[in-house]
This record gives C-alpha cells, structure tokens and sequence, in this order.
C-alpha cells in the first residue's frame, strides 16, 4: 500500500511534537525528486523550520528551489486570501484595497478555523495541475509539514467544517472541493512516531481518529531515529558479567554501550508493539542520525531509506 504514496499529488506528514516531521516531510521530497518527480514541501503554521535547516537559503513564503525538484514554501494564510481574492475578483489592485481595509484581520479574528481553510485552500491549489496561480508550473507532489497530531487532524477536517456551515455559495463549493481532494485517492497521510511508548500511543490514536472522523486509512507509519542493534542478548550479558573491572574509561564505555543496548531493546519493542497494533498498515523504519545536524546531506540518507522501502 505503501508503495502508492510516492505516486499521490498531496501527502500529509503528521505525528507527535518533535518526533521528526520536518525531516521525514523533506527526506519525502528528496525521494520523490530523486524519482524525477517535480515536488514540494509546504509548512504552515508559520515554522519555518525547512528553510532554516539549510542555513539561511531564506525560503519564504514563495516557492523556491533547494534542490533538484525539491521546492519548498512558508504557507501564509493572508497571502493565500489574496491570491484567492485576486483570482476571483481578478482585480489586483481591488483586492489589496480590500486586504488594506483589514478584511484579512476582521475575517480571520471573527472566524474560527479561518487560517486553516485558507491555508488548505493554498496546498490545494499548489496540488492542481491547472494551477490558479499565473504561470505556476505544476507539481507532482506537494508534501504537507502539517501540525502534531490534533492538529494535523484538525486542519485536514477544517475544510468540511466550513462545508457544512456555509450551506450555499462561493466558500461552500470551494470547501467542498478542497474537502473532496483531502478524502480522496490522490490524497495520502504518513505518521511519523519515534519507538518510544508515547509517540506509539499517539500514532495508534491519530489513526483511530483519521478513519473515524474523516473516513480515510492511514497510508503509512515512519518510525523515526531507531537505534542501531549493536550486541546480541549474549554479548550483553557478557559486557555486565566484567561490571567493575577494568580502566575507568573501560567501565565508561561498557556502562554506555549497555545504556544503548538496553534503549535499541525497549524500542524494538514499541516497535513490534505499533505493528502489532496497526495490522495492515505499513510500518517502515528510519535510523537514528549519530550526526552533529541534520540537514540536506541527512534528508539524502533518510531519502534513500525511503525510497527502499515505498
Ligand atoms: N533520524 C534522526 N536522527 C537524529 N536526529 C533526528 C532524526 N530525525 C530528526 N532528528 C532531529 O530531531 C529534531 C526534531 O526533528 P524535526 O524538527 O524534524 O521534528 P518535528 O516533528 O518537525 O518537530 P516540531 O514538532 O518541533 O515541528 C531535530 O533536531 C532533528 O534534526
Ligand atoms: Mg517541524
């Protein structure tokens, strides 16, 4: 099943704070640019955390190039507005005029959920072959760095909310579209945990809630920063049998190399845990990166992984 989420137009990568969402989001564009696609990651929520992980290349809120066919962008829900605007009243200067007046601020400040539409209606538009944006050229796949968890899941439903709200009209139709889009098969959603009880709890709970709440499977699970399995059960247990003996750098590094050995344990099994518990779902494995960064050398080796396994 796995092996489709390279080939879907959109693809959301969610999962718990800090688990590696960013990184796993651009190891993901890698991958698909490497496969000759043309791709892009978008944040939202203003993070900012792609273009910064490459020291300054200054990704902003345009589209911008950091590799060969990756492209990454800074969703803002204000620009979004005035693109939709601009498309739609087809007038630049009117709508500027109407984002002066502080539309833009009143719409959002007396609307809930207002951000969020507007920012899935840009991933939407970015995910179109017919981009709405004048010359735009088209993307194969547009790769969502979306909000931990609840509110990953929340953005995603924010488009039938206001569906279901505005019974007719533009903002109805348009919802409804974008809503469509999300549901279905171009559509694909990755959770990235960690092999750790909490992350695996919530990766099991976000899945729950996507299949209740919007009626769609998860695609995939990436367990991200699995420790090396160094020594066997038996070296182990032959490393404690010296406990005490030796230098004192000897016992350091025998105490740390059991340190290790017992957290590639406990993760592993969290790991069998989550398979167990997520029946078909694909569960595919990334190692923990012993390097000083991670940056767009990393976002390669992680590719690779990747591309291995979808
Ligand atoms: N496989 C890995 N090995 C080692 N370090 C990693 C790995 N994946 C991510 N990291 C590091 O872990 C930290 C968190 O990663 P990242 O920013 O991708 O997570 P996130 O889920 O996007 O976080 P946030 O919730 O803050 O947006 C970063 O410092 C990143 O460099
Ligand atoms: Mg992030």
């Amino acid at each position: 099943m796995s092996s489709s989420l390279l080939d879907k137009r959109l693809v959301f990568v969610t999962g718990k704070g800090g688990v590696g969402r960013t990184t796993v989001a651009a190891a993901l564009g890698l991958a698909a640019a490497r496969r000759g696609k043309r791709a892009i990651v978008c944040e939202v929520a203003q993070q900012e955390r792609v273009s910064r992980a490459l020291g300054g290349v200054g990704v902003g809120f345009e589209e911008t190039e950091l590799a060969p066919g990756l492209w990454a962008i800074s969703v803002d829900p204000q620009r979004a507005m005035e693109e939709y605007l601009r498309d739609r009243i087809g007038s630049r200067r009117l709508s500027e005029l109407v984002l002066e007046n502080r539309l833009f601020q009143y719409l959002t400040a007396a609307t809930p959920g207002m951000r969020e539409l507007l920012t899935m209606g840009k991933v939407w538009e970015l995910a179109q072959l017919e981009r709405r944006t004048p010359e735009a050229a088209p993307y194969d796949i547009v790769i969502v760095d979306a909000p931990a968890t609840g509110h990953g899941l929340g953005i995603m439903r924010t488009p039938r909310t206001f569906r279901d709200v505005a019974r007719v009209g533009p903002i109805r139709r348009q919802a409804d579209i974008i809503h469509s889009f999300v549901t279905g098969p171009k559509t694909g959603v990755l959770c990235v945990a960690r092999p750790e009880e909490m992350p695996v709890n919530e990766t099991l709970q976000f899945r729950r809630a996507l299949e209740a709440d919007m009626g769609i499977a998860l695609d995939a699970v990436a367990v991200n920063a699995l420790y090396p399995e160094r020594f066997s059960a038996a070296e182990a247990a032959r490393i404690e049998s010296l406990d005490g003996r030796g230098s004192v750098a000897a016992r350091t590094a025998l105490e740390a190399a059991l340190g290790e050995h017992a957290r590639a344990r406990t993760q592993r099994s969290q790991l069998r845990r989550l398979r167990r518990e997520t029946d078909d779902v694909p569960v595919l494995t990334l190692p923990f990166l012993f390097t000083p960064s991670v940056g767009l050398t990393e976002w390669g080796r992680l590719a690779a992984e990747l591309e291995r396994s979808l």
